[in-house]
């Protein structure tokens, strides 16, 4: 088999699905969701299995009102053995939060567009940059873990294509600020297939040492084919939300995350192991609507899974003796 068509044979790969939907999902949204309503939701995607939750960003409550609940939300969920609780965080009061609320792992944001880094965190990207050197220092002090998420990797909606030299220059950065945790963010849904294969590749061949992560966006439809190019490339974490919610607030034109259940559906079916139960996924995803007020993205939670099967009409025996006779 050539490696080329290695992508349609899961063979019990393991892939680690990380759900961003309290982080990503929520930030976006125009109703606050109550924090106890976001606790159970975190509890109910620990019960899933999936490996990884980003429960909430320490932002400027100014600039995320709907996350402005951080702190209880960290402090008050329950935490499932091997399950990381992870959480977003811009600058150096974010992370004093984030550690004092037992946040397993600080997820660092900066963007690889100049424009875009601006408009997002009102920094200038060395601004930024310095900023979380500094919030590294003291996760490496504190004995967190630290995971930095570069947001426009495969293209900035307001700069174009961004291009991968620079790319490449931040993820080196930090990884001599000793990170070893990157994810590359395709922020508004600019990802192409062949384009996520060929970086995802160059990315794991220059680095083989970091832990690669890819959030991808299904803004323009293409999140499953970016999925699947990816983990054709070797890439094995991806981050995904429930429902299909989510978007930077701070980027014109973002839309949903590639839907988590739509993902761990998808990579079943072609014998790859999420971990993940996707009925009880599928649970925790019905119960957004009521949630947030709107209708979710999700396919699967509207159509069920493929083997979902449906009875036959009411009136099927007489059309099928009707065809018999003819
Ligand atoms: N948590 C809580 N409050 C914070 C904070 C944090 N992490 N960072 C700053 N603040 C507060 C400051 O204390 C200050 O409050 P004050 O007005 O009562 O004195 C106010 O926010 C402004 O602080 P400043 O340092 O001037 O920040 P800013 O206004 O330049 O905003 C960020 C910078 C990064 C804090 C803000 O833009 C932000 O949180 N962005 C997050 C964007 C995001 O999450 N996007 C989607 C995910 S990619
Ligand atoms: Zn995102």
């Amino acid at each position: 088999m050539s490696a080329s068509h290695a992508v349609w044979q899961g063979a019990g790969r393991r892939i680690h699905l990380q759900e961003v939907g309290l982080r990503d999902g929520l930030q976006m949204e125009a109703t606050f969701v109550p924090t106890a309503d976001k606790i159970a939701l975190c509890n109910a995607l620990s019960a899933t299995g999936v490996a990884k939750i980003e429960v909430t960003s320490f932002t400027s409550p100014t600039a995320i009102p709907a996350l402005k609940d951080a702190e209880i939300v960290m402090r008050e969920i329950t935490r499932r053995p091997g399950t990381i609780y992870a959480a977003l965080v811009p600058n150096l009061r974010g992370a004093e939060r984030a550690i004092e609320s037992r946040t397993d792992e600080l997820n660092l944001v900066m963007s690889v567009s100049s424009t875009h880094n601006i408009a997002n965190l009102r920094m200038t990207q060395e601004q930024s940059f310095a900023a979380l050197a500094q919030v590294i220092a003291m996760a490496q002090g504190a004995n967190v873990a630290v995971n930095v998420s570069l947001s426009c990797v495969f293209g900035c909606p307001m700069e174009g294509d961004v291009p991968e030299a620079q790319v490449f220059d931040w993820v080196q950065r930090f990884v001599d600020q000793g990170v070893r945790g990157i994810t590359l963010c395709d922020t508004t849904g600019m990802a192409f297939p062949t384009q996520v294969h060929q970086l995802t590749a160059s990315a794991r061949a220059r680095w083989p040492g970091v832990e690669f992560t890819l959030h991808f966006h299904n803004t323009r439809g293409m999140g499953l084919a970016n999925v699947l190019a990816a983990i054709d490339a070797g890439a094995d974490r991806f981050d995904a939300s429930l429902g299909g919610l989510g978007g930077c607030p701070y980027a014109p034109g973002a839309s949903g995350n590639v839907c988590s259940e739509e993902i761990v559906h998808a990579l079943a079916l072609m014998g790859y192991d999420t971990g993940v139960d996707l009925a009880r996924l599928v649970a925790a995803a019905q119960q957004l609507p009521v949630l947030i007020g709107h209708d979710i993205p999700s396919q699967i939670a509207k159509a069920g899974p493929r083997l979902a099967l449906h009875s036959v009409p009411a009136d099927f025996d007489a059309i099928r003796e009707r065809a018999l006779s003819r």
